[in-house]
């Protein structure tokens, strides 16, 4: 069967997800719940209340998902969940919840690995073409992979301190802005000017890993030194600069690498994907009459969603790839 109906799980982190997924490539269905709301009051996800809420909410994140798909689990080919990395409690309540179903049902059981699942969310809104590279920027990530076929990835860069997305949310609080701070720092900085003219960490000669701690402390000091001479920057300003300097570094890592591997398509990915600056730089810098075809997913399949777990899971399917009653949830998994 080429066109395998999977019902997808994802809660590796605060996303109750749940997914009807065909081909890799139709989504039938696509259902998140968000515990956005619940995790702010603490001013960031708390492992474990994020696991219990993910308990509340699974069985009725999987309910919804097969009514609005007008589906049943005898119409389902398999069962797909995200099997790491993440929090564990996080993932333990998919995992087991996944292997549950399949168990129930006989039906084939299909393991994923989150970041893939970013990735593979470009083959919802597109046709991926290999080589290809893709750009991996949230809240726990700052990656570059390497895609020379389907299935295989290499990771030619990641991040040696903060991930963007935490990045972002650190300077958010710095700000006094409620979290997550990403699109608190979007928004401002679209009001303000690049005023500062904060570090980017270019790192040794041509590596393609990244640094943010240095430019997350130097947004601190600025901030901080001004309030002990009395003063109080202007946010806009520093939301600006410091964006801009996260684009720079951003930019530059995806076009030296898209160049180097000379590949087909570079994917960009993950919540941070959603930020505004960050898109227009990546739409200017891969023009659509270019040479790498850029696929930047909507905002929707940005951010951590079940869809994408169910794209990715079609290349487990058609390689034979099966978990078995003994998956585990793996919150270090390697790609
Ligand atoms: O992929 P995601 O939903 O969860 C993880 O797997 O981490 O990413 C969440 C991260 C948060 O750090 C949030 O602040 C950031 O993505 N984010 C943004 C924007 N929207 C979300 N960062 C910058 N600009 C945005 N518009
Ligand atoms: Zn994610």
């Amino acid at each position: 069967n080429d066109n395998p109906r999977i019902l997808a799980i994802e809660t590796s982190c605060d996303e109750t997800a749940a997914a009807v997924v065909e081909g890799g490539k139709n989504i039938i269905s696509n259902v998140v719940a968000s515990q956005m709301d619940i995790h702010r009051r603490f001013g960031g996800v708390v492992p474990e209340v994020a696991s219990r809420h993910h308990v509340e909410n699974m069985t009725a994140v999987i309910e919804e998902a097969l009514v609005s798909a007008d589906m049943d689990y005898k119409d389902l080919d398999a069962i797909a969940v995200t099997e790491g990395p993440g929090l564990v409690g996080a993932l333990l309540v998919g995992v087991n919840t996944a292997k549950a179903l399949a168990y129930a049902h006989n039906l084939p059981l299909l393991p994923v690995h989150h970041i893939a699942g970013h990735i593979h969310a470009a083959e919802l809104v597109g046709n991926m073409a290999y080589p290809a590279m893709a750009l991996v920027v949230s809240g726990g990530h700052t990656s570059l992979i390497y895609l020379p076929e389907e299935g295989k990835y290499e990771t030619i860069g990641e991040t040696r301190d903060d991930a963007v997305g935490e990045a972002y949310d650190k300077v958010a609080r710095t700000l006094e802005l409620p979290y997550p701070g990403g699109p608190e720092i979007d928004r401002l900085a679209a009001e303000g000017e690049v005023s500062i003219d904060f570090p980017r960490a270019w790192l040794e000669n041509g590596s393609y890993d990244f640094s943010f701690s240095g430019l997350k402390s130097a947004v601190l000091n600025a901030v901080h030194n001004a309030e002990q001479r009395g003063e109080k920057l202007v946010p806009e300003n520093v939301a600006a600069s410091f964006q801009a300097s996260v684009v720079d570094v951003l930019v530059e890592r995806a076009e030296r690498a898209a160049s180097e591997y000379e590949v087909k398509q570079l994917i960009v990915t993950g919540g941070v994907a959603a930020n505004r600056a960050l898109r227009e730089a990546m739409r200017h810098s891969f023009p659509s009459d270019g040479e790498v075809e850029l696929i930047i997913p909507p905002l929707s399949l940005c951010t951590d969603n079940a869809a994408m777990i169910g794209a990715a899971a079609n290349i487990a399917w058609k390689k034979g790839e099966r978990a078995g009653y003994d998956l585990n949830g793996e919150p270090g998994l390697a790609l």
